[in-house]
């Protein structure tokens, strides 16, 4: 059996302090689950505070990027071990606003989930198709070839990586996948993950869905057989929005 994991991508959103403050939020609201991990992924700006606020409590700490090299002239840039040293225990990669606007390929999103895993995080790794890809008929092709490229060589790592499904013409536009198109689409996934890896672990992977995901669609998404949580954006960003999505998953 998967646990399930819903974790909060709050993108560019929050001032350390306020990070603070929503944290204590959602533990309140929390609580005592322990059926469905919880994640929150604050601005790296937030990540002392944050790491200081999920302390002994079931809510772990995410980040929302990583540079693959280890240390050194690349100015701007985060290392895994730093995020490590915070208390960071997940770190989202190859978010498809990195993809459209900061230049990340399926190699780069590759380089990220080796740093990432060898740092001791586990990534979540992104995939999902544009409506153009979609509408041309490419949702397929792309998804295996993000997961494929993307989870390439990764060794006995692979068992460790989540991955989040996110259409992209589903993020931020109130335009949820329905329950069947995101099953379609992460059945796909997980065969492709039979494909890459050997024994059982391409049922142990989680696979969350992310997109206008919110308290109202959540349980019955979460419901399908391959769905096991949810990447928020939006509704990750008020503590009892946020918490009724996890609470979805229970
Ligand atoms: P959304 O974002 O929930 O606001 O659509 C999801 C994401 O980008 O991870």
């Amino acid at each position: 059996m998967r646990t399930k994991i819903v974790a909060g991508n709050w993108k560019m959103n929050k001032t350390a302090s306020e990070a603070a403050a929503l944290i204590e939020g959602i533990k309140k609201e929390v609580a005592g689950i322990s059926k469905v991990e919880v994640v929150v992924c604050p601005p790296f700006t937030d990540l002392k505070d944050a790491a200081a606020a999920c302390a002994g409590s079931n809510v772990a700490l995410g980040a929302q990027n990583v540079h693959w090299e280890a240390s050194g002239a690349f100015t701007g840039e985060i290392s895994a071990a730093m995020l490590k040293d915070l208390g960071v225990t997940y770190v989202i990669i190859g978010h498809s606003e990195r993809r459209q606007y900061f230049g990340e390929t399926d190699e780069t999103v590759n380089k990220r989930t080796k740093a990432a895993l060898a740092a001791g995080l586990i990534p979540i790794v992104c995939v999902g198709e544009t409506l153009a890809e979609r509408d041309a008929g490419q949702m397929e092709s792309v998804v295996v070839r993000q997961t494929k490229a993307g989870l390439a060589d990764l060794g006995d790592g692979l068992k460790k990586v989540v991955i989040a499904y996110e259409p992209v013409w589903a993020i931020g536009t109130g335009r949820t996948a329905s329950p069947a198109q995101a099953q379609e689409v992460h059945a796909l996934i997980r065969r492709t993950l039979a494909e890459i890896s050997c024994g059982d672990t391409a049922n142990t992977i989680r696979i969350q869905y992310g997109g206008s995901m919110k308290p109202e669609n959540a349980q019955e998404l979460m419901s399908q057989p391959d769905i096991d949580g949810g990447l928020i954006g939006g509704a990750a960003l008020k503590a009892d929005s946020f918490a009724a999505i996890v609470k979805a998953g229970v």
